[in-house]
């Protein structure tokens, strides 16, 4: 591998969904330090970094998406020295580490949107939001506009004078409302935001909700249909979503981030409609990587993968920018339970019908496809929790569950806990090593999970936590920038090498396919003495 390439046109990254990664402190809720305690796991699994979700100082009303302070931490998740000492931590034990950047929205509590409140209609501080009258004198929304979270995107004010007054616009939660990027005082904080995180050392920045920071000037409808949800990979000339403005913000950053040493990464998280819409997100003045929805949303099926592999592939060569490979977050239900599903492809946003899944399918495709994607060329996201083998947890009680889409689908979408659910690192019963014993994490665990943890799985060489570890290692030795070429073996099954020392072949069809020519190195699962089994996948090297 030639090692002047930046880090991150190959990194696996890990995601830590931080409420749910370690508690350090004993209050059920992960945190900083308990992050900082358990980093030699994330070094031992071999991943070269970790972006870590929202730890910025919030009322929580989106987990941490809703953000009342840029520049310090939620004493829940720790301090600045905590981050300082994280970051020294990391680094230490050779691990980058990406920061979570929300710009599109603040939370209703930051200063800013207190004081545009305050100020009533026509007050400079409401210029840095979208506070609009609304239409039939008042009483109806200013737009069609709808929210990510389900309803409509605007909510209407009291004013200070007690009447009900404005509305403003909240592409997610009311507690988020978006900022007007055409504000150069948001351009300006924002700017001084970027440089505060790379300042203190973090090794890059995650673009939250990156296509929505532009809106069509006028704010005109979007012609959704009654009761539409936000089916943003869809959408094509959309007035909220994915607006071509949106590119002069990430043109500022980059010009900011290209004047800090050490190869200092942005990566966006965007829904876009398809592979050359996504492609303009990381032109070569834009930002360096992008999150590969179309490769996450894609179902069980050879054609449907083969299809979101070519088309990314070619999308990004000619703005030269590496793919990004990722099945799971902390916004979809967990690709185990997708993937034993009948419709196994994902909606985003914790939209997914549910219905009865095929763990023990679910998981065997899970660990094949973690080999097809660690084999892919560019860089990949890994999810906290897919490593153990994780399913969603689908039977969480209804008083349980927290993420805003719960209520604002009217109860009709259960959200985004099932897939957030505290990681089982030890022991028989929860928190399973968590959180300190007695103490009740945010979300309960299933008991089952005792099989689970990351304790059980260590020594055992059958376990999912073995076969990323070996997956992990392999790609570093074999793997570098090698392209892809495929090679035909029969409908249903994806097989490519990378240069002439690596093979990967993923089996999706009902018959066993025979491995000839190079030696077999990792095996997803089962036994392919007589042939690659179903469902599962395998990596050959000489
Ligand atoms: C992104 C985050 C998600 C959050 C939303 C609003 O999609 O991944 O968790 O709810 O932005 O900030």
């Amino acid at each position: 591998m030639d090692d002047r390439r930046p880090w991150w046109r190959t990194a696996v990254v890990h995601e830590v969904y931080l409420r749910s990664f370690a508690d350090g402190n004993g209050d059920g809720l992960g945190d900083v330090p308990g992050l900082r305690e358990r980093l030699p796991y994330l070094a031992g699994l071999g991943v070269d970094a970790l972006w870590v979700t929202p730890w910025y100082p919030s009322p929580m009303a989106d987990g941490g998406y809703d953000v009342s302070d840029y520049r310090d931490v939620d004493p829940r998740f720790g301090t600045l020295d905590d981050v300082d000492a994280l970051l020294a931590d990391a680094h230490a034990l050779g691990l980058r580490v990406v920061v979570d950047l929300v710009a599109n929205h603040t939370s209703a509590e930051h200063p800013w949107f207190r004081a545009a409140l305050a100020g009533g209609p026509g007050a400079p501080e409401r210029s840095r939001y979208l506070f609009r009258d609304g239409r039939d004198g008042g009483a109806a929304p200013p737009n069609d506009w709808i929210s990510a979270f389900g309803g409509p995107a605007w909510t209407r004010v009291t004013e200070p004078d007690g009447r009900p007054g404005q509305w403003y616009l909240h592409l997610f939660a009311p507690e988020q409302p978006d900022l007007d990027w055409t504000s150069p005082e948001v351009q300006e904080e924002f700017d001084d935001v970027v440089r505060f995180w790379l300042d203190r050392g973090v090794d890059g920045i995650r673009v939250d909700a990156a296509p929505a920071m532009a809106k069509v000037p006028g704010l005109p409808d979007a012609g959704h249909p009654p009761g539409a949800t936000f089916a943003s990979s869809e959408w094509v000339g959309n007035p909220h979503w994915d607006v071509d403005e949106v590119h002069e913000v990430f043109r500022r950053w980059r010009r900011i981030g290209d004047t800090y040493d050490g190869d200092r990464l942005f990566v966006s998280e965007a829904v876009v409609n398809g592979p050359e819409r996504l492609a303009r997100y990381v032109r070569p003045d834009e930002l360096h990587t992008t999150f590969n929805f179309d490769y996450l949303k894609a179902p069980w099926d050879a054609g449907a993968l083969r299809r979101v592999v070519d088309g990314t592939l070619a999308a990004l060569a000619p703005v030269g920018a590496p793919a990004t490979w990722v099945l799971s977050s902390h916004d979809e239900t967990r690709h185990v339970t997708r993937f034993g599903r009948a419709h196994s492809g994902a909606a985003v946003m914790g939209f997914d019908a549910a219905g009865p899944a095929d763990l023990a399918l679910g998981l065997r495709r899970a660990r094949a496809a973690a080999l097809l994607t660690l084999a892919l060329p560019g860089g990949a996201y890994l999810y906290q929790g897919e490593e153990l083998g994780l399913p969603e947890v689908e039977d969480l009680p209804a008083d349980a569950l927290q993420d805003p889409t719960w209520e604002r689908s009217g109860r009709t979408a259960r959200g985004r806990d099932g897939c957030r659910v505290p990681l089982p690192w030890s022991g028989e019963r929860p928190p399973f090593g968590f959180a300190p014993d007695g103490v009740a994490p945010w979300l309960p665990q299933p008991e089952g999970w005792r099989a689970l943890t990351v304790a059980a799985q260590d020594a055992d060489p059958s376990s999912t936590l073995s076969l990323y570890r070996a997956a992990l290692r392999l790609r570093r030795e074999l793997l570098g920038e090698q392209p892809l070429s495929w090679l035909d073996l029969g409908d249903g099954v994806l097989a490519f090498s990378r240069g002439p020392g690596f093979r990967c072949v993923v089996n999706l069809s009902d018959r066993a396919v025979p491995l000839d020519g190079l030696g077999r190195v990792l095996l997803a699962s089962g036994d392919a003495s007589a042939g690659l089994p179903p469902d599962t996948a395998a990596w050959l090297a000489p």
